[in-house]
């Protein structure tokens, strides 16, 4: 597939996933969506141990795009929220983690974006918010519950009814990003980040995900079994020889990822 939205670098094992739809802030339409679902389920392969998606410097995603919308009938917008949200969650249940590098505005669909991948990292101008309320409308790509599970429900509650707009300190204050750093450093800062979990056990890296992702959707003693079965099937695996071989003879592991 030709992508006209956005690009995709691929270099050892890492993936850059750019959006680039600069006229509209990268706003997420039907168009952007489809090349986005097309990038994570069908051109990624397994040998990826790590995505960053980024944006522009003026803006990561400025939400769902709101002409596009205009005129959807309450059922069309159902389904357009419907294949957003699995779209999202394909990003979230990529076999290995997805960074989003956050450059400028993230803002509805945009932070639920963010907030489908497993880490943010913002640069001092990103900006984070829920404004739907400014629209008559509410957040329709999993905010009102990535966002709650992510910040707790009283913060989650104040962005998502005022439609307020933060700053990156302030997303970093409230847990929202995991770090925050200048416009020119953020790319470097993300792939560093990237190359440190390429360089780990990625089937171990992916379990962890896994026991992350759907641990928390369990009551807590079911949530620690399901750890302790993914525990087990990470000591089927060679890379489990290998991480241990290494240690005892002080040596650097070589991962395979099988
Ligand atoms: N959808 C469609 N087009 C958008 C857009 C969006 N979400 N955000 C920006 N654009 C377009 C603008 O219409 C404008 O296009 P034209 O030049 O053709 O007029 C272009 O991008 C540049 O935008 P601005 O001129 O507005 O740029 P600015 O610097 O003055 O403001 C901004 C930037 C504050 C991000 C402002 O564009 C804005 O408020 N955008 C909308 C943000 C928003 O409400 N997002 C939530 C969408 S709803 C949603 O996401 C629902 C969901 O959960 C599924």
């Amino acid at each position: 597939m030709e992508y006209k939205n956005l690009t995709c670098e691929i270099q050892e094992n890492i993936a850059t996933v750019t959006l680039q739809r600069p006229k509209a802030l990268n706003a997420l339409n039907q168009e952007v969506l489809s090349e986005l679902r097309h990038v994570f389920t069908e051109h990624l392969t397994r040998e990826i141990r790590c995505v960053i998606l980024t944006g522009s410097e003026k803006a990561f995603v400025a939400g769902a795009d709101i002409k596009e919308m205009d005129g959807m009938t309450p059922l069309q917008s159902r389904q357009f929220a419907r294949s957003g949200q699995l779209i999202f969650e394909s990003i979230e249940n990529f076999h290995a983690p997805v960074i989003a590098a956050v450059n400028g505005y993230a803002l509805g669909g945009g932070c639920e974006l963010a907030l489908a991948c497993d880490i943010r990292i913002a640069s001092e101008k990103a900006k984070f918010g829920q404004p739907e309320v400014n629209l008559g409308i509410i957040p329709g790509f999993g905010g009102t519950q990535r966002l709650t599970r992510t910040v707790g429900p009283g913060k989650a509650r104040e962005l998502i009814y005022t439609g307020n707009t933060i700053d990156a300190q302030e997303a970093h204050r409230i847990g929202l990003v995991n770090a925050v750093y200048t416009p020119e450093e953020l790319l470097a800062k993300s792939v560093e980040m990237a190359k440190t979990i390429a360089s780990k056990a990625p089937l171990a890296v992916s379990l962890c995900k896994k026991a992350i992702n759907m641990g928390s959707n369990m009551d807590i003693s079911r949530a620690i079994e399901f750890e302790a079965d993914l525990f087990a099937e990470s000591f089927s695996s060679e890379d489990r020889k290998e991480g241990i071989e290494a240690f005892v003879q002080k040596r650097k592991a070589s991962f395979v990822g099988k």
